[in-house]
């Protein structure tokens, strides 16, 4: 099976960017924690982060001809924004599982609203760089035949 990682814009900044928030771990790290959970499921890997929507948009159109079987998104500010990034997850039907560190429904009430979650298969936020451990769990899980 194969997993696509995918971040979106300010999250390159992980580490330095607003600590109190998203924590002290670097992308680098979540990347590198994601790639050896997935390795150790015998599980295929590759992740981008991107500063911009349309190059998400692409990435998301390539997981098909790629055979990505599930994708784990932290869409950032674009959960917030973005139909295209709805509609290129939807085109494409691919399930993915929305991530976040922080809880947004516990902040402004602009980061309320997400325009994927429902069409996610689920939605892991709140747990700092955990959650993309917890979300990697239940779609490794879900990839080997045991739904979560
Ligand atoms: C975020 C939450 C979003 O509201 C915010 O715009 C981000 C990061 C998170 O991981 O907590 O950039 O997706």
């Amino acid at each position: 099976a194969k997993l696509l990682l995918l971040h979106g814009p300010n999250l390159n900044l992980l580490g330095t960017r607003e600590p109190g928030i998203y924590g002290s771990t670097t992308l680098a790290q979540i990347d590198e924690a994601a790639r050896a959970q997935c390795a150790a499921a015998g599980c295929g890997f590759d992740s981008l982060q991107s500063n911009h929507e349309g190059e998400l948009v692409e990435r998301i159109h390539q997981a098909l001809a790629d055979k990505v079987d599930l994708i784990v998104i932290n869409p950032a500010a674009f959960t917030h924004t973005s139909v295209a990034l709805r509609d290129a997850l939807a085109g494409v039907s691919i399930p993915f599982i929305e991530v976040h560190l922080s809880n947004p429904h516990a902040r402004e009430t602009f980061r309320h609203h997400s325009y994927l979650s429902d069409l996610a298969q689920g939605v892991i936020c709140g747990f700092g760089a955990d959650s993309y451990t917890l979300a990697l769990e239940a779609a490794l899980m879900r990839l080997n035949g045991t739904p979560a």
